[in-house]
């Protein structure tokens, strides 16, 4: 019985590897919208995953969020050598526990690993972002960014993160209009998966995002289908750590 599951998810697995024309796809086992264990498992297997890209000299970039929170909970101790741990974006929200400047520091310490932080909130003024983005000290953390071997991010829909990251309700209201519906390092995506808005804050730019060679995303959930498809990243490097919920749903969207 065993034998006949995992290889049913193998199936899965490959199915949604080529709906989404990525590299390579993990799905476990149930929900994560309904059962927490189910995200907690999804966070160790893309640990392990993860555990084994890195080498020497590796830049490692991540965002927030309870997903990727639970990749950096689950990680090994592991020792490492010169790694640096950024986080891909700023944004000091409410919750400092799922922040991507507080999982750097955290994943850091598990992989003997220095770190960057990004000290840029998340909502600012077009006229500070400019005069903050030509700080030597931001500077210099984007262009480690760029440079970036690994890339782990969440994916989030466009209006259970417009409204987590406080954006004012016009914006929110606008923003669902123009058919937002997924949301990645900052950027909203449409059904298309084009890009309709960036959150102004500094991080990851797209340009490079494409370009990154170990790009992990972890995302589950049914109700994260649409988002999953919708966060169109141009990258056929990509790797999807998510459920069996979640892809029973893209397979039925598709
Ligand atoms: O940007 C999207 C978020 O990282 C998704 O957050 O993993 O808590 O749903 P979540």
């Amino acid at each position: 019985e065993m034998i006949y599951h995992i290889s049913g998810l193998s199936v899965l697995e490959d199915k949604i590897k080529h709906i989404l024309k990525i590299k390579k796809v993990i799905v476990l086992p149930g929900d994560s919208e309904k059962d927490k264990t189910v995200q907690k498992e999804m966070g160790r297997a893309c640990a392990n995953y993860i555990k084994n890209l890195i080498n020497d000299n590796s830049i490692i970039s991540l965002t927030g969020g309870t997903s990727v929170a639970k990749v950096i909970d689950n990680f090994p101790k592991i020792n490492t050598n010169n790694v640096l741990v950024v986080p891909a974006r700023g944004g000091i929200g409410r919750d400092v526990e799922i922040q991507a400047n507080t999982l750097t520091a955290n994943l850091a310490k598990k992989i003997g690993a220095t770190y960057r932080l990004l000290h840029v909130p998340d909502k600012i003024s077009s006229e500070t972002l400019e005069s903050i983005i030509n700080e030597p000290e931001i500077k210099d953390i984007l262009d480690l960014l760029s440079k970036s071997d690994i890339l782990l991010f969440g994916i989030g829909r466009a209006d259970e993160m417009s409204k987590r990251r406080g954006m004012p309700q016009e914006l929110i209201d606008d923003l669902l209009q123009k058919g937002a519906v997924a949301e990645a390092f900052g950027y909203y995506f449409n059904k298309k998966g084009e890009i309709i808005f960036r959150t102004p804050s500094i991080g990851i730019n797209f340009n490079d995002v494409k370009k990154i060679k170990n790009i992990i995303a972890i995302a589950g959930g049914k109700n994260k289908a649409e988002a999953i498809i919708a966060t169109h990243i141009d990258n056929s490097e990509m790797v999807l750590v998510t459920d069996e919920a979640a892809a029973n749903e893209i397979i039925t969207l598709m």
